[in-house]
């Protein structure tokens, strides 16, 4: 298995969601870096459970800890551990589950690939707790690009078929704030009861919905990022596809650019104050796998909650027999909302990561 990433700004992800607790190692933090542990934990607070009616029921606080590197809120420059306590865990909810596969889940390809000897309570390490640990590498990667005049933010775009407004070409730095601020953030808020109403009605049918979270970065200048496999598409998919339950990635238009011409497609350049920009911009701030100094925007889709009360077809591997399962416990009926900030950490990781690339290839102009 591969708990880890990154060759600069280098990730290394640990713990079960029904274990002790979860965590990760961060290597390559620049000595001296901010490290504000209550902004750190308005971050934690926006992925963390309990909160809200979309969301499960399961009680966390994630806090982090921090066990080393950092000292009077700088990084020291040495790795830095943090630490999430798991403490409400309700693992009976799991017996019910021995043996009787979740259709949707990791529970199947998990006891295939580690012969039954991996945790399934919770879902074990493949559950969607661990991302916990990526929003604390995120707000880190964030306080970086911060000095750097980049910020990013997310909103909801869809949930099932209630759709928020896209990013505009230019997104305005207030609504970033905004966004920022928001547990269920929406470009339009008038479209908050109907996609909370689906959630409801999904939940009430004992049944879940999915969705996308839409993320811009702002300030992010052009040459980021390499043509094949260092590209900013690349690196943020090896990231986004790390992500439980994400299951499409697209940057600007995505998929909707084949029904474009070419003339159409193509992001018309022009200067603006000696600044080269673009007029539109269908490639969502990416050409050649490089950052062209226009909005790095990505859209990432998420499949419904595979855990489901309602009645379902499976296999139980313990008698070689089908059989039906019923899924009881607490889960989130729509896991988009609390995925925000997480597909924002991982774009802070993404540009951190290859920006740090960048410094080491740039060339010396005369
Ligand atoms: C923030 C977050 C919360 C999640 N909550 C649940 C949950 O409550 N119940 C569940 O069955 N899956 C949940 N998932 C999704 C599963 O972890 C995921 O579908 C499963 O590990 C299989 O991986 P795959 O969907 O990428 O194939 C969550 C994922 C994320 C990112």
């Amino acid at each position: 298995m591969r708990g880890n990433f990154g060759e600069h700004f280098r990730l290394s992800i640990f713990g079960e969601s029904h274990g002790p607790g979860i965590g990760i190692v961060i290597d390559g933090i620049p000595a001296g870096t901010p490290i504000d542990e209550a902004e750190i934990a308005q971050y934690m607070a926006r992925r963390a459970p309990g909160k809200d009616p979309t969301a499960t029921a399961r009680q966390e606080g994630d806090q982090v800890e921090i066990l080393s590197g950092v000292l009077e809120g700088r990084a020291c420059g040495t790795p830095v551990c943090g630490l999430i306590r798991n403490t409400g865990m309700h693992s009976g909810d799991y017996r019910q589950l021995v043996g009787r596969m979740r259709p949707g889940h990791a529970d199947y390809a998990g006891w295939v690939k580690y012969g039954g000897y991996n945790d399934p309570r919770g879902g074990g390490h493949f559950s969607g707790r661990l991302t916990a640990p990526l929003v604390f590498a995120g707000s880190i990667a964030r306080a970086i690009l911060r000095e750097m005049g980049i910020t990013i933010a997310s909103h909801i775009e869809r949930i099932g078929p209630v759709h928020d407004p896209s990013f505009a070409v230019h997104p305005d730095s207030a609504l970033l704030t905004r966004l920022a601020a928001s547990s269920f953030p929406l470009i339009d808020p008038s479209v908050e009861p109907a996609m909370r109403r689906h959630v409801e009605e999904a939940k009430a049918a004992l049944d879940s919905v999915g969705g996308c979270v839409e993320c811009v970065a702002l300030g992010v200048p052009a040459g980021i990022g390499s043509p094949f496999f260092g590209s900013v598409e690349s690196v943020f998919s090896t990231l986004a596809f790390s992500v439980p339950a994400v299951k499409a990635v697209e940057f600007g238009d995505g998929t909707a650019i084949a029904d474009l011409m070419g003339s159409q497609a193509n992001d018309a350049m022009t200067f603006d104050h000696g600044h080269v920009t673009c007029l539109t911009n269908h490639n969502g701030g990416v050409t050649g796998g490089i950052t062209n100094g226009m909005p790095v925007l990505v859209r990432v889709t998420i499949k419904p909650t595979p855990s489901i009360a309602r009645p379902q077809q499976t296999v139980d591997v313990s008698t070689g027999q089908d059989t039906r399962l019923e899924i009881h416990g607490r889960h989130d009926p729509c896991i988009v909302p609390r995925a925000a900030v997480v597909i924002e950490s991982i774009l802070a990781i993404t540009l951190l990561e290859l920006s740090m690339d960048d410094a080491a290839t740039k060339p010396n102009h005369p």
